[in-house]
């Protein structure tokens, strides 16, 4: 694949768990160290659709530690990848107006995302919440996007933005590249994802209580996530106290056994082996504790040679590379509004 950007908007979080990590911020960092080589890859901050909700006084902290954890997960920066935040590319809300004028009430206010946010449409509800598809598709089309990594939850708006692009494209003469359709993007993403067994599995770790469950920062139980930030002895707490079942064999089976898998899972993707492998290795082994133990090690490494590696770089660091990325952003984007605006005849 050549000459093609990937573009994903990375929400930030105060605190992140294991499962964010594994499941998100790696595979996105593998996959841009796999195509930046031949293509564009923008990783930004959507500062703006951050506060449609709660307004977080710690927004510019987390930011720069989300991006220091791509650093430290082994993102590598070359004229190629722009990392930047979106409130500093003006741009994004002026096309975003104009797409206003484009995008109807009616599809827009079919989306999941809206009808729950809004507890299906209440009044109280502002106006954000209601247009942050347009402002995504903004985001997305201002750089001319081809794939756009991003969770299920956010297929939908893919689709809308594509929707938007082609009716524009309609009616003010080609001005868009659309983003690939959402099932030509998950076959992007699943090929991007490393090793067929990963693939298969689908890299979703799961809650060290509930199994069955993802595992997710708002869960109550503290055992049940790991969190970036946990020491080790933390760590090997929460593993140990892991449940699992009483099948007595160490065996890859996400339905029968999904604390198993789930541990499975987690010591190939941190150990950085194929799961494949990790599944022979532990084949006919019957001490679940066993297992606990070596992944509780593996895990407790691993975050200490992470949480090393955030806490050697700078803030200073962090700003470079955004100010880097924003005058990149500004250039490629205000020549694209400027191609927009004369379009529908504001030029
Ligand atoms: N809405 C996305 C999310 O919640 C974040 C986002 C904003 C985004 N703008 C984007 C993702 C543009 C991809 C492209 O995860």
């Amino acid at each position: 694949m050549e000459g093609k950007t990937i573009l994903t908007g990375i929400r930030v979080n105060s605190e992140m768990t294991l499962g964010n990590f594994l499941g998100a911020l790696l595979p996105m960092t593998r996959l841009s160290n796999k195509y930046s080589k031949n293509n564009q890859i923008n990783i930004f901050i959507p500062d703006l659709h951050t506060i449609i909700s709660d307004i977080d006084g710690e927004l510019q902290k987390n930011l720069v530690k989300e991006i220091k954890y791509y650093l430290a997960a082994g993102l590598e920066l070359n004229k190629n990848v722009h990392i930047y935040r979106q409130s500093y590319v003006p741009a994004h809300s002026e096309l975003c107006w104009i797409l206003n004028c484009v995008a109807t009430m009616g599809e827009t206010s079919r989306m999941i995302q809206y009808k729950e946010k809004s507890h299906n449409g209440d009044a109280s509800t502002n106006v954000g919440i209601f247009d942050y598809p347009i402002l995504m598709a903004a985001d997305i089309l201002l750089y001319g996007a081809t794939y756009v990594p991003v969770g299920e939850d956010q297929f939908q708006h893919i689709e809308l933005t594509r929707n938007i692009a082609e009716r524009f494209n309609h009616k003010f003469g080609e001005t868009f590249i659309l983003p690939a359709k959402t099932v030509e993007q998950v076959k992007f993403m699943e090929v991007s994802n490393g090793s067929e067994s990963e693939k298969a599995a689908g890299i979703r770790i799961r809650d060290l209580q509930n199994p069955e469950k993802k595992m997710s920062k708002s869960a109550e139980a503290e055992n049940s996530k790991i969190m970036m930030s946990d020491e080790p002895a933390r760590v090997t707490k929460k593993i140990m106290s892991a449940q699992t079942d009483s099948l007595g064999k160490i065996a890859f089976d996400m339905i029968n056994q999904p604390g198993i898998s789930n541990l499975l899972q987690i010591e190939a993707l941190v150990t950085g082996t194929p799961l494949q492998d990790v599944i022979s290795t532990w084949a006919g082994e019957t001490h679940y504790g066993d297992l606990k133990k070596k992944v509780a090690a593996s895990v407790s490494g691993y975050l200490e040679d992470f949480q090393k590696r955030v806490s050697e770089i700078s803030d200073e660091e962090v700003y470079k590379i955004l100010e880097d990325g924003e005058k990149y952003a500004n250039e490629v984007a205000k020549k694209k509004l400027l191609e927009v605006q004369k379009a529908v005849k504001l030029r």
